[in-house]
């Protein structure tokens, strides 16, 4: 993609340029996934129909409800994409200028959407009851709360510190719809939420600067999940968001959200006092280049505040790497490149976007670790 000047070296503009049109290629990508999701939902419900309206009179007379329950999806879709398409609205600043949605995409030909972009626009649904609904709550407990509580016990706020402009830097990498990120802020660290997929930074970016009061917003996370209902209508269980005014945090609180790969974003040394990682570290493709990110860019003495499972996510993608490497394995890795342990728990339970009422429900048993970064250390332990 990149060109040549013609002395052979690399025209930095081009690539600039390159960079650039592939970002706006992906964001248009992103936009058109939001905008078919009326129509690809839809289709779902059409097909369960067309299922039902083979079957015997006899079997659709002992199916009563059926076909009712199906207009109710067909409402809960059509107030889902409402919610969308503000969504949407809100991204004019985003990265892009307006004009951007204009152009023409030639992948703007219908239902030619990719399910892979869909199921993560049904799990970004998802995300919105556990980061900014009343019912998230208890996922929040589990997750964030011993988050947030680590952080406070390792990095007390100092008023005066705060008051000299010396604040405590956080960062949360992969921070999904922020809320993590946002708690954190609210209580007086400098923080700063990471993600790097577009469908989320879109949402989030709603979330945090366009919405409304509380319980704006209504929202049925759950209507894709066509099993493991005990109810038809728990498949049609509304919620409403956001649960908190996401403009209540103070005057002058730090809080921002950065958009991008975490291995790339991060280039400052020994800058970050705290980074805490929720449901993270299995992201990567190679789960030692986040560690020794994480060493890098912390303070000596700094902190990891860690929580999750180890689902590495790229394990089942054909030729994808990925490095899976069991928590004991991995334990060793951290201490290797030069972290301390300072606690640890192996068996905290905690969900990730749980439906509450479904038949099936998963539980991790995740790894919820502290560890530092030695007050004198240097950035080339493990080389
Ligand atoms: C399993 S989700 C967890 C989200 C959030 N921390 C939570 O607990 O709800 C992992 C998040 O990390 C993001 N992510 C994955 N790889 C990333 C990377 N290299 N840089 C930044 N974000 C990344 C994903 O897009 C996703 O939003």
């Amino acid at each position: 993609m990149a060109t040549t000047t013609d002395s052979g070296k690399l025209d930095k503009e081009t690539v600039v340029e390159d960079e650039e049109a592939l970002e706006k290629q992906h964001f248009l990508r992103i936009i058109h996934a939001y905008r078919n999701y009326r129509a690809y939902a839809l289709d779902r419900v059409q097909r369960s129909e067309k299922s039902f309206n083979k079957l015997s009179d006899r079997h659709k007379k002992l199916l009563p409800a059926q076909l009712g329950h199906f207009n109710k999806i067909r409402i809960a879709i059509d107030t889902n994409y409402e919610l969308i398409l503000r969504i949407l609205n809100s991204t004019d600043h985003m990265f892009v200028n307006k004009d951007m949605e204009n152009t023409k995409d030639p992948r703007n030909t219908g239902k030619t959407i990719s399910s892979y972009h869909m199921e993560k626009i049904y799990t970004t649904l998802k995300q919105f009851s556990r980061d900014w609904s009343s019912e998230g709550q208890q996922e929040r407990d589990l997750c964030y709360k011993p988050i947030i509580e680590e952080v406070l016990s390792r990095l007390p706020i100092d008023k005066r510190h705060k008051k000299r402009g010396e604040p405590k830097k956080v960062l949360v990498p992969g921070a999904g719809l922020g809320r993590l990120a946002f708690e954190i802020a609210k209580l007086g660290y400098m923080c700063q939420g990471n993600e790097f997929s577009m469908i989320m930074l879109i949402a989030a970016n709603f979330i945090l600067n366009r919405s409304g009061g509380i319980n704006s917003y209504t929202l049925y996370p759950w209507v894709h999940q066509y099993t493991n209902n005990k109810g038809s209508e728990d498949q049609v269980k509304a919620i409403k968001i956001p649960d908190i005014c996401t403009q209540s945090l103070p005057q002058d609180a730090n809080f921002s959200m950065a958009a991008g790969d975490f291995l790339e974003v991060y280039t400052e040394k020994d800058y970050w006092n705290c980074i805490a990682t929720c449901y993270f570290i299995d992201t990567a493709h190679n789960i030692l280049d986040y560690l020794d990110k994480i060493y890098e860019i912390l303070k000596p003495g700094g902190y990891w505040i860690n929580l999750g499972p180890l689902l590495y996510h790229f394990s089942d993608i054909p030729g994808e790497n990925s490095i899976e490497v069991s928590y004991v394995e991995l334990r060793r890795a951290i201490t290797e490149i030069g972290f301390v342990i300072l606690d640890e728990h192996t068996d905290a339970e905690s969900t990730y976007t749980q439906n509450p009422r479904s038949m099936l429900q998963y539980k991790y048993h995740c790894v919820f670790f502290t560890c530092q970064k030695p007050r004198h250390s240097s950035n080339t332990k493990c080389s």
